[in-house]
C-alpha cells in the first residue's frame, strides 16, 4: 500500500478506461491505470469529544425503529442493480442550463458538445460521490459522540449505509461514465466545517439536516430526469436510506435543541444558515466551465440567470427549511436572512419529522423506481412554458 499525503485537495480530473457512456472517448491521454494509482489522502484534524454510554438503555422509540429498519432494508449494489443495461438514447437539453444561446457553447463543434455534456454529468455525480464520503466520515464520528445508546447504534447502521453509497456512486462513475471530477470547493468547505467542529449537534445539523436534506431533493430530481435506468435504480436505493437519515436527524435534534440556551440556539441557527448559503454556491459546475476554457464568472452568471437553475436552486431547499423550522432553528433573528435568499416560503411544508412509516418500510422495488411519478417534472415543464410565454408576450 502506497499512500500519498496531500496538504491540499487534488484538483485533477480522473479518467477511467472502458466506461459504457456512448460518446467517443474523451481525452484519455492522461489516463491512470490501477497500477499507477497511489492512495491519495488529505489529513483533517478534529477535536472530537466522544462519550461512552453505560446504562445501555434501549428506549423503544422512533430512533430504535429507524435503526431496526436500517437493518432490514440493507441492499447490495452488486445484487440489487442490473449494471448491464445499455445506455439509452439521450436528448441534449442545453436550454435546461440556459446555454442554448450562449456564444461559447454554440461555438463548440458536435464532438466537443458531446464531451461537454459527459463532463457536466460526471461533475454532478462526482459531487454526489464526494458528499457521500463526507457523510461516511461524519456518520462514523456520530457513533462516538452521540450521547444515547440508540443513537450510537443508529449511527453505526448509517455508517454502513454511507459506505454502500460511496461504493455505488464510485462504481457508477468509473464503469458507466469514465470521468471523475474533484470535489467542488464550496462543498469541501462545508464538509470540512462539519468534520472539524467538536460539537456533535453541529455535525447533526450540518450533515443530517442541511447536506442530506439537499441531497434528498437533488436525488429525486436526478431520478426523474436521467435517461439511464441504472442511475434511476442507484438513486432510488440511496434515497430510501437518506430519507431514514434525515428523519433520524430531525427527530433526534428536535428534542435536543429544546435543551439549549437562546444564545446556543442562535449559534446553531447561524451555522445552518451559513451551510445553506454555501450549498447554493456549490450547485454550479464552474470546474467544467474552466476545463472547457470558458470565462468562469460569465458562464456561472449565464447558468444562474436561466429559469431552470434559478428555480432548482430554491426548490432544493423544500426539505431543509421545514426541517429547520421543526427543530427550532428558524429563529426570529435568522428568518429575514432566509427570506432574502427567497426560500423562507417553504417553512410550512411537510417536515421529515412526521414520519411516513409506510414509505420508509416499503420493500425494495426498483421496478417502481422506473415508473416513479413524473408529476413534478410535468409541473415544472408547464411552469417553464408559462414563463416563456409571459416573457414572449411582454417582449412583444
Ligand atoms: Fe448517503
Ligand atoms: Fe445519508
Amino acid at each position: 500500500m502506497k499512500v500519498e499525503w496531500k496538504a491540499e485537495t487534488p484538483r485533477k480530473i480522473q479518467h477511467y478506461a472502458g466506461a459504457v457512456y456512448p460518446k467517443e472517448n474523451p481525452d484519455l491521454e492522461d489516463l491512470l491505470t490501477s497500477a499507477d494509482v497511489d492512495h491519495i489522502a488529505e489529513i483533517f484534524q478534529t477535536p472530537l469529544t466522544g462519550s461512552y454510554n453505560w446504562d445501555y438503555q434501549i428506549q423503544d422509540d422512533r430512533i430504535k425503529k429507524l435503526y431496526d429498519l436500517g437493518k432490514q432494508l440493507n441492499w447490495d449494489p452488486e445484487i440489487d442493480i442490473d449494471w448491464d443495461r445499455p445506455w439509452p438514447h439521450e436528448e441534449r437539453q442545453p436550454e435546461m442550463m440556459n446555454l442554448h444561446e450562449y456564444e461559447p457553447y454554440l461555438a463548440m463543434d458536435e464532438r466537443t458538445r458531446s464531451e461537454f455534456w459527459l463532463h457536466m454529468n460526471a461533475w454532478s455525480l462526482s459531487q454526489f460521490l464526494h458528499g457521500e464520503q463526507g457523510a461516511l466520515l461524519v456518520a462514523s464520528q456520530l457513533c462516538s459522540c452521540a450521547p444515547t445508546l440508540n443513537a450510537k447504534l443508529y449511527a453505526g447502521s448509517q455508517t454502513f449505509d454511507e459506505a454502500r453509497h460511496v461504493e455505488v456512486f464510485n462504481k457508477y462513475l468509473q464503469q458507466r461514465i469514465g470521468v471523475m471530477y474533484p470535489i467542488n470547493t464550496h462543498l469541501k468547505s462545508i464538509i470540512d466545517k462539519i468534520l472539524t467542529d467538536e460539537r456533535w449537534d453541529m455535525k447533526f445539523i450540518g450533515m443530517q439536516i442541511v447536506i442530506e436534506g439537499l441531497a434528498l431533493s437533488a436525488f429525486n430530481t436526478t431520478r426523474e430526469t436521467t435517461p439511464d435506468p441504472v442511475l434511476k435504480d442507484v438513486v432510488y436505493l440511496v434515497t430510501r436510506d437518506e430519507a431514514r437519515h434525515v428523519t433520524f436527524g430531525v427527530n433526534y435534534l428536535e428534542e435536543f435543541v429544546k435543551t439549549l440556551s437562546d444564545e446556543e440556539r442562535e449559534e446553531r441557527a447561524e451555522f445552518a444558515y451559513q451551510a445553506c448559503v454555501v450549498s447554493r454556491e456549490r450547485l454550479v459546475a464552474t470546474d467544467v466551465f474552466r476545463h472547457f476554457g470558458w470565462d468562469v464568472e460569465e458562464a456561472r452568471k449565464q447558468v444562474l440567470d436561466g429559469f431552470v437553475m434559478s428555480t432548482f436552486r430554491n426548490l432544493l431547499f423544500q426539505r431543509v427549511i421545514p426541517n429547520l423550522n421543526r427543530i427550532g432553528l428558524l429563529t426570529d433573528r435568522i428568518r429575514p436572512k432566509f427570506e432574502e435568499l427567497g426560500i423562507l416560503d417553504y417553512e410550512n411544508l411537510a417536515t421529515d419529522g412526521d414520519i411516513n412509516w409506510s414509505a420508509l418500510e416499503r420493500p425494495l422495488d426498483t421496478q417502481e423506481a422506473q415508473s416513479y411519478e413524473q408529476s413534478m417534472l410535468a409541473e415544472f415543464a408547464k411552469e417553464h412554458e408559462k414563463q416563456e410565454a409571459d416573457k414572449a408576450s411582454s417582449a412583444a
